[in-house]
């Protein structure tokens, strides 16, 4: 091998050296440059101080002072007196007990990151079942860490879950510097995610974090459970926002938030809702590529130290990259390098696969129609 080596010539060793520069580039590229021209200066114009004007003085009393007229669990004293870092709101559904479970004995059991206090809660709406409901009554009072707004908890109802939780958040946590969403399927990495924030030296404002989504366009299609009429969305392109699974606000823009919801259209999806809420707050998303989005990232101990979060984690994955992040032993530059590499590669590979299988499955709906 050394002596094959040794004998390359120079153009030899070019072409060596472009290939390598191409596979590095072809597979890290696009998040790069994502990451670094995705960025724009915030806006600043009259009406946006004037939002910020009202945020200061919004008052969230009458929330603070009857809670049980706007959740049928509240929580109202778990962040009380406490300095909280991040607050994770992960959102799951009623019925899923045994992933809550399982979240409070996996990541959801960091309570702090080198001295900076995590808390983490369920988010939810209202089971259909008289039954379930007298389960959460029994897992809140064990737990203490489920949060249940009014209302249907149902795919179509999640903008009004974001809105309710997003309430929750100002009025009973207002101590939480940033405030994390999650889905309940979502592994999320909070050691790598908590560094990441405290590397952003100092600012804690104005914060609206995650896999941001460029140019989305609104579901046109009147027989699809997401269709979003023109009279409720009538531009081209939803402005960017960052995808659901997992994203991150900071205190500061949750309570903006609170201020314009009332002036958004309702009937989008949860998290577009929550990317036109911020364009009217001026606010642009910024993207980490980091954050997975609806992606499933296949496992690696060291990709997984480095990524903020992967989609779809089964029960088996979560338990195992949990025990095995943990077992104390650190990835060298090395072991990071090429444990991105093969999460990479695999998840492309992967994706591949996947949308050579929904195509498949398009077209066979195409022609059976
Ligand atoms: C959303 O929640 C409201 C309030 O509980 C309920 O009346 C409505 O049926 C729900 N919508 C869906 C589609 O589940
Ligand atoms: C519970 O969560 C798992 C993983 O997130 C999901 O696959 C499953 O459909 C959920 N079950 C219910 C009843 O929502």
């Amino acid at each position: 091998m050394q002596v094959t080596l040794c004998r390359l010539r120079t153009h030899q060793w070019c072409f060596l050296l472009f290939n390598v520069v191409l596979f590095h580039v072809l597979l890290f590229g696009a998040d790069f440059v994502e990451e670094y021209f995705l960025r724009s200066l915030p806006r600043v114009d009259m009406k946006i101080l004037s939002i910020k004007n009202k945020a200061r003085k919004l008052n969230l009393e009458p929330l603070r002072h009857n809670p049980s007229k706007y959740y049928v669990l509240s929580q109202p004293e778990v962040c009380n007196g406490k300095t909280i870092f991040l607050l994770s709101l992960i959102f799951s559904s009623p019925g899923n007990a045994t992933r809550r479970e399982l979240i409070r004995k996996t990541w959801g059991s960091v309570t702090s990151v080198r001295g900076y206090p995590i808390l983490t809660l369920f988010a939810l709406g209202m089971p259909a079942l008289v039954a379930t409901q007298e389960e959460l009554d029994a897992e809140a009072q064990e737990n203490n860490d489920i949060i249940e707004g009014i209302f249907l908890d149902s795919s179509e109802n999640q903008t009004l879950k974001i809105i309710s939780m997003t309430q929750w958040a100002v009025a009973f946590c207002p101590n939480a510097l940033f405030v994390l969403k999650a889905d309940e399927d979502t592994f999320i990495n909070l050691p790598g995610l908590v560094d990441y924030l405290l590397n952003l030296k100092g600012q804690m404002e104005g914060i609206y974090l995650g896999r941001v989504i460029h140019q989305d366009i609104p579901n046109r299609d009147p027989h699809s459970q997401e269709f979003v009429p023109l009279s409720e969305y009538p531009e081209k392109y939803y402005p960017d926002y960052c995808s659901g699974e997992a994203f991150i606000m900071s205190q500061d823009v949750a309570r903006m938030m609170c201020v314009v919801l009332n002036e958004a259209p309702i009937m989008v999806p949860a998290d577009v809702f929550v990317g036109i809420c911020a364009k009217s707050l001026g606010l642009t998303p910024s993207h980490s590529s980091r954050f997975s989005g609806e992606r499933h990232i296949t496992y690696n101990r060291c990709c997984y130290k480095f990524i903020f979060t992967s989609s779809e984690a089964t029960d088996a994955e979560t338990s195992l990259a949990w025990k095995e992040m943990n077992d104390g032993k650190e990835c060298s530059v090395f072991e990071t390098y090429y444990g991105l590499i093969s999460c990479k590669l695999l998840t492309y590979l992967d994706s591949f696969r996947h949308f050579h299988w929904r195509s498949s499955e398009d077209r066979a709906g195409y022609f059976g129609d």
